[in-house]
Formats: structure tokens, C-alpha cells, sequence
């Protein structure tokens, strides 16, 4: 029976269950834009994949469900808003299938973080159904359902380091030279992307926002590898913002220079807290003591470039 289907095709999965792996992203330079007619600001938006990772299993069923386990997965909605569940329909749509699906969601990203966890799920379901299916979609074809799913669910996909333009959602691979080590510091409760962007606007009513451009410096220190040129090229025009809407994030970056970190900012439109480090043994102690400052609820260690969503054997 392994993978044969109805069509008489094999899926290029197990047939019976696919699993997917998915990183979360760290947003090095993120320079935003006036907004557009539409709603959405121009971005040049430089995305790294960072080593925590969600997964994705999809296994055929009576109709579209989806389940979600991992520490915080109380705080993801498990309805037809949920990204996995929504890339399953579209790409169903897209072949006149039927959804008819569950998906389990391993959850280890941040949720509502700025860290593109739920793009990480709607990119991770995709492959998933797509191998599950047997469909064998092209790069181009599934990146044009990332870009539907929302802005940062295509670099979800490509994992790596990327410049985003338009939304977010045109990826231009970067070349990454060396590995970076990174602390992430996970508030209580998220932060809703559009109210952040909703803040940028209101502190921006009234000056005339530039158009946004990749620093030559941050892609340069990403190439060489090099994390103290990194450090001094970080940027996130979203940070005020975040910061105007949750005030405490100001002690922990503060707390986490304190602890060494060679530079701190909110990662995306927070409110998770991003600590470029050193090395592995610097994230311990800065790890270590943002804990101890009691301005974080959870401290997580990790390192970039991260691959993009990719199979993985499905845990039995
Ligand atoms: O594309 P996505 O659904 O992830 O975007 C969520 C929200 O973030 C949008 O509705 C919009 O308010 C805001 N956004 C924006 N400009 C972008 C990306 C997102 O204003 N480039």
C-alpha cells in the first residue's frame, strides 16, 4: 500500500503521513515604507532563518482538522484562520482536490512573536499536502501560495537569509558566510502584526517616511559572516513602534546588553526580544540572565542560517 493513491499515483511521501520542518525568522533589517493605497508598506525587508523549528504532519482524513501541541499551543487557533489550514484549501483549490486532511502542528516558535510561526506553519502545510498529494508543484508555483498566505510566509519556504521587496513577499536570496548565534526572549502574550504596523503609521503621520533600502553594510557583514560588522548594522524601523504599544520591552533589550549581548533588537513586529551574541557559550549567560531579570518569560538559544521548510521523517 506505501503511497499508492487513488489516482493510481505514488505520493513522493510516505504516502500515509508527511511531516515538514519549518525555522522561524529573525528579521536582521526590516525598513519599512509610507503606507500603501492597499494597507500594506513597502518593505526592504532582510529575513535570516533561525534554528527553531516547527512541524507540520499532515495525514488524510474524513475532513480538514487541525490540532496543535507544544507548550504554547493553547494561544494558536486551531479554526479555518490557522495558515496550515488555509494553505491546505488553497492548494487543494488549486488541483480541485478536497482538503480533506489533518494537521498536527508541533509547535517550538514563539506564537504572535514577530518570529513568522504561523507563516512557518502555512509553508510547512503546503510542502506537506503537496508531497502528501503527490502533486509535485514547482518552486514557483508554491512560492505564488506563500505570497497569497501572507508576507512572510514565501520566506518561510526558502529559509536562509533573503531581502524581501514589495510586502515582504519578493525574495531575493542572500549569501550567509558564517554562522551566527543568536538569544531570543519571549514576552508574555503577543503583539498583533497590523496594530504594530497601525503604531508606525500613527508615530509617522507626520514626516515623510523614505523610501526603504537594504543597508550595504548589513549585507555585506551577513556575507563575510562577520557578527560584530552585523551588530552595528542591525535595524528595525518597527521597533518604536513595538516598544510605543509594550514599554517593558525596553528593560529586556536593555538587560540583555547588560548580560553581553553585542546587540539587541525586537525581532519583527515583536514582541519577542532578538540577542545577537558571540557564540554559543555568550547565548548561555545571556541566556541565563535574562531569565534571571525576570523580564522575559522564556529565553531560547539558536543559530542562523536555518535550511527552509523541508520533509522530515514523521515521529511515530
Ligand atoms: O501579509 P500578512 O497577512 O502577514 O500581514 C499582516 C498585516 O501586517 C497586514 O494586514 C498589514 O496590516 C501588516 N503589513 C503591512 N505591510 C507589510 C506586511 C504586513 O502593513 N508589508
Amino acid at each position: 500500500h506505501e503511497g499508492q493513491r487513488p489516482g493510481g499515483r505514488l505520493a513522493s511521501g510516505t504516502g500515509e503521513r508527511v511531516t515538514v520542518r519549518v525555522p522561524a525568522k529573525v528579521n536582521v533589517q526590516l525598513a519599512v515604507g509610507g503606507a500603501r493605497a492597499d494597507g500594506f508598506h513597502d518593505l526592504a525587508n532582510v529575513f535570516l532563518a533561525v534554528s527553531l523549528f516547527d512541524e507540520v504532519t499532515v495525514a488524510p482524513a474524513a475532513e480538514l482538522t487541525v490540532t496543535c501541541t507544544g507548550p504554547d499551543a493553547h494561544q494558536v487557533p486551531l479554526d479555518a484562520t490557522n495558515l496550515a489550514a488555509r494553505a491546505a484549501v488553497l492548494l487543494a483549490e488549486r488541483h480541485g482536490l478536497a482538503p480533506n486532511v489533518h494537521i498536527d502542528i508541533a509547535k517550538d516558535i514563539p506564537v504572535a512573536g514577530g518570529m513568522a510561526g504561523g507563516s512557518a506553519d502555512g509553508a510547512g502545510a503546503l510542502l506537506a499536502c503537496d508531497a502528501l498529494w503527490g502533486l509535485d508543484s514547482t518552486r514557483a508555483e508554491l512560492l505564488d501560495i506563500c505570497a497569497e498566505l501572507g508576507s512572510d510566509v514565501p520566506f518561510s519556504l526558502v529559509g536562509g537569509a533573503a531581502l524581501g521587496t514589495g510586502r515582504g513577499e519578493r525574495l531575493t536570496e542572500l549569501p550567509v558566510g558564517g554562522d551566527f548565534h543568536w538569544v531570543f526572549a519571549v514576552a508574555d502574550g503577543g503583539l498583533s502584526t497590523p496594530k504594530v504596523y497601525g503604531e508606525f503609521d500613527r508615530l509617522n503621520a507626520l514626516v515623510r517616511v523614505p523610501e526603504p533600502r537594504a543597508s550595504a553594510h548589513l549585507l555585506e557583514a551577513l556575507r563575510t559572516g562577520d557578527a560584530a560588522a552585523l551588530a552595528g548594522a542591525l535595524s528595525n524601523d518597527l521597533q518604536p513602534a513595538a516598544l510605543s504599544l509594550r514599554p517593558s520591552l525596553r528593560s529586556t533589550l536593555e538587560g540583555g546588553l547588560a548580560a553581553g549581548a553585542l546587540a539587541a533588537l525586537v525581532s519583527g513586529s515583536g514582541p519577542t526580544t532578538a540577542f545577537l551574541v558571540k557564540d554559543p557559550r555568550e547565548a548561555a549567560v545571556v541566556a541565563e540572565a535574562l531569565l534571571a531579570s525576570g523580564t522575559c518569560r522564556a529565553a531560547r538559544v539558536a543559530s542562523s542560517p536555518a535550511p527552509g521548510a523541508h520533509q522530515v521523517q514523521p515521529r511515530h
